[in-house]
């Protein structure tokens, strides 16, 4: 009989007994929604260990707030909600992601900020990076990453 039983294989080949710290929601295309998911990330990035009154978790939520706001209007669907996604990558930096079923419609910085145009000027200014990839069928994901480590950040 070869030495290759089940358990054996389970022995030798444990699953990883980590994983990354992601979180991801499905939320309503309201006000509503776009509002739980701010406050979402609040309790999650706290649970994560940020500390609550710090710079770190305001200018995170404040990106949350602003791309799940957009997600919620210019990227609303009847009957369909859209998705935050939050993860932390390795060296500490967060990853945001707002998923909406509208791919043919994206973001665009307006030049002038005279009408709207808010919440993406913020992001940009917020954010690492940030950018959309497409949400196959239909969708996007819109996402940005924000620093861990900003100098004099908590
Ligand atoms: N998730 C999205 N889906 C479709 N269009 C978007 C999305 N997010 C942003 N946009 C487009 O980019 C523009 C700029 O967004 P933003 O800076 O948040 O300003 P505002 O939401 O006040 O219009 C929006 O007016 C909209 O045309
Ligand atoms: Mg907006």
């Amino acid at each position: 009989m070869s030495g290759v039983t089940s358990e054996s294989v389970e022995i030798e080949n444990p699953q990883p007994a980590t994983t990354a710290p992601q979180f991801t929601q499905l939320l309503s295309a309201t006000r509503r929604g776009a509002r739980l998911a701010r406050l979402l990330a609040v309790e999650q990035l706290a649970a994560w260990g940020w500390p609550r009154d710090g710079e770190r978790i305001d200018a995170a939520t404040l990106v949350v707030a602003e791309l799940a706001a957009n997600a919620a209007t210019h990227g609303r669907l009847d009957g369909r909600g859209f998705r935050l996604g939050l993860a932390l990558l390795p060296g500490g930096r967060l990853r945001i992601e707002v998923t909406d079923p509208r791919g043919e419609r994206l973001p665009t910085v307006s030049g002038e900020a005279v009408e709207g145009g808010r919440g993406l000027v913020i992001v940009d200014a917020l954010a690492e990076e940030w950018g959309v990839h497409p949400y196959p069928p239909f969708g996007k994901t819109v996402w940005a990453e924000v620093s861990a480590t900003r100098p004099g950040s908590r």
